[in-house]
């Protein structure tokens, strides 16, 4: 078991498959992004099986993978086959925009991924070419449905809410998540690079009693996913909203969880810098029983919490470089 100098066991590993994307949602990264690395440099997939089967012999037993858009890089649902075959390995977790995933729902279902979460911030088509840059709500509809079909269950919808943009329609949004079955995750807006320091922040607590009036919603106690959301649920127990409030409420005293970039990096916190390079000993001979002390020495780097609120200009990475 992997534990950090607050006691916090890590068993959550997001795992960055690339810092590319297809859209360009304005809290995420800015408009002329090229990208970071050549994808020449990239963690290949062997190496991302070797950090993940160590990570797993260490007992995380839950990886997610991520990007930039995970779906734009070539044969992810054979990363996933390859992953969802490692011993431990029980919860194998996508999270996309959706653009590509009625392409590819059925194949990573095949390749044992259990369930994606979608981000989906509006339903409204002008607002969301707003926001991603481009006309893509109806394929990213169509992929929400397909993901449902192939049973990649639950679906989660991410929306990040801001306040003047897109705040007006969350009751819209909570009704159709309802209505379809997709468990529907409100977000606050974190201050990463440039793109994160907007005006748009948006405090969810009112937001939470409202829907909970409107929808009548109860917490729940039981955890829903290995993720930092708290969710409240339908009466009838069929449909849940969850609340990620990494500002007014964080979570950071029950992370489980670490980063892993796709230039291999080790990214201890989100709202932090601590980091540790792993493809230097990946591709230097490092040996297994190597790899792993490596990963001990970089879990001890794990900071106690992010500094959002504190310092909001800090981390001037993007959200796409450490992977959401
Ligand atoms: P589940 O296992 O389905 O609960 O996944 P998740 O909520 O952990 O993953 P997802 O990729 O859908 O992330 C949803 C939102 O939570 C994104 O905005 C993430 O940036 C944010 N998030 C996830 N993990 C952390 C974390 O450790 N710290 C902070 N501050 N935000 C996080
Ligand atoms: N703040 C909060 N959430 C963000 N995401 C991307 N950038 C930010 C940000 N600055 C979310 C996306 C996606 C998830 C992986 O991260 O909406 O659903
Ligand atoms: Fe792409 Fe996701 Fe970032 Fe939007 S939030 S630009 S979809 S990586």
């Amino acid at each position: 078991m992997l534990s950090d100098r607050f006691g916090r066991t890590i068993d959550y590993l997001r795992v960055s498959v690339t810092d590319r994307c297809d859209l360009r949602c304005t809290y995420c990264m800015p408009k002329d992004f090229k990208g970071y690395e050549d994808p020449p440099d990239w963690l290949t997939f062997a190496e991302i099986e070797r950090v993940v089967a160590a990570f797993a012999r260490m007992g995380t037993s839950r990886v997610r993978l991520t990007g930039g858009e995970p779906l734009t890089r070539r044969n992810i649902p054979q990363l996933a086959s390859r992953l969802s075959s490692l011993p431990g390995i029980r919860d194998l977790s996508l999270s996309t925009n959706g653009t590509r995933l009625a392409r590819h729902a059925e194949a990573l279902k095949a390749a044992g991924v259990t369930r994606v979460n979608v981000s989906l911030d509006t339903l409204d088509r002008d607002c969301m070419a707003n926001i991603t840059g481009r006309d893509c709500l109806p394929v990213v509809l169509q992929g929400l449905h397909a993901a449902k079909e192939a049973g990649l269950a639950p679906v989660k919808i991410n929306m990040v809410a801001m306040r003047g943009v897109n705040d007006a329609e969350i009751d819209a949004m909570a009704a159709f998540c309802i209505e379809q079955e997709f468990m529907l995750r409100l977000i606050e807006v974190m201050p990463m690079g440039e793109t994160g320091q907007n005006s748009s922040y948006l405090n969810l607590a009112p937001v939470q009693t409202r829907l909970a009036e409107k929808f009548k919603l109860k917490p729940q106690a039981l955890e829903l996913g290995g993720g930092p959301a708290r969710y409240w649920t339908t009466e009838d127990g069929k449909a849940s909203i969850g609340y990620i409030t990494p500002m007014s409420q964080h979570f950071c005293a029950t992370c489980n969880r670490v980063r892993l970039s796709v230039d291999g990096t080790l990214y201890l916190c989100l709202g932090q810098e601590q980091q540790y390079p792993l493809r230097p000993l990946l591709r230097g001979g490092a040996t297994d029983a190597e790899l792993e002390q490596a990963i001990r020495e970089a879990i001890e780097l794990k900071p106690r919490e992010h500094d959002f609120n504190r310092q909001p200009e800090k981390i001037i990475r993007f959200m796409s470089q450490t992977g959401g």
